[in-house]
């Protein structure tokens, strides 16, 4: 298995529209192709990382380098790779705005302006910690929420385990009472239970 990373040059400014197509066309031949990788976009420029099989990425990576749609296809690293970086993702995709750069660990003085083919090629430093960056799910705000859901829901599920058990506990409580009551047995003891009960409720 391979990863190939390069930058390339995109003729004109791409409309979302175009990025649309372009990305369905990724999805859709890389799920079938086993191949993964992530897309960035920025100031007329490609970012690109691809992996899978040595055969299919050399062979794709071929062809997206004679697509009339962008040029000067810039290869930074070909490397045998054991495990994916981007299992995740059959192409994920990011667009580079200020607003998407600011807060990444070790970028500092980078902005979407610097994501240039030029910029980018004389550091590969920068290249790194973006791929880095966006590799990792926690940019993505429906993965964060997400996982925020998850917690919430681990919450609810302790509250309502707790709220049961106080059910549980004020039910035997009554239960005792009520029958003690019935048979005329009502003394101390079921006061105490009661107190303790009480107390119980009160502290959870
Ligand atoms: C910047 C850029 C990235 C691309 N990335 C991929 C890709 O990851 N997978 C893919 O199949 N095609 C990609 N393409 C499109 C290919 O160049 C080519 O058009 C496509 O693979 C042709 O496949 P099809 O006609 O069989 O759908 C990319 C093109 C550009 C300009």
């Amino acid at each position: 298995m391979i990863q190939i990373v390069y930058i390339s040059s995109a003729l004109a400014p791409w409309s979302t529209e175009q990025l649309l197509e372009l990305l369905q066309q990724c999805l859709k031949n890389n799920s079938a192709r086993g191949v993964t990788g992530m897309l960035l976009y920025g100031e007329d420029t490609f970012l690109q990382a691809l992996e899978g099989d040595d055969l299919v990425i050399d062979d794709l990576v071929e062809r997206i380098a004679r697509d009339p749609r962008h040029a000067k296809v810039q290869f930074l690293h070909r490397r045998p790779i054991e495990r994916r970086q981007y299992s995740d993702w059959s192409m994920g995709f990011k667009r580079i705005s200020d607003q998407e750069l600011t807060g990444i660990k070790g970028l500092k003085n980078f902005g979407a302006k610097d994501f240039n083919f030029d910029f980018l090629v004389r550091n590969e430093g920068i290249v790194d910690t973006l791929m880095d960056h966006y590799r990792t799910p926690h940019w993505d705000p429906l993965v964060r929420e997400l996982g925020a859901k998850d917690k919430v829901i681990e919450h609810l599920k302790q509250a309502l385990l707790q709220s049961r058990g106080n059910v549980e506990i004020a039910t035997l409580v009554l239960e005792s009472i009520a029958d003690a009551g019935r048979a005329g047995t009502l003394s101390d003891r079921h006061m105490r239970l009661c107190d303790s009960a009480l107390t119980e409720l009160r502290g959870s």
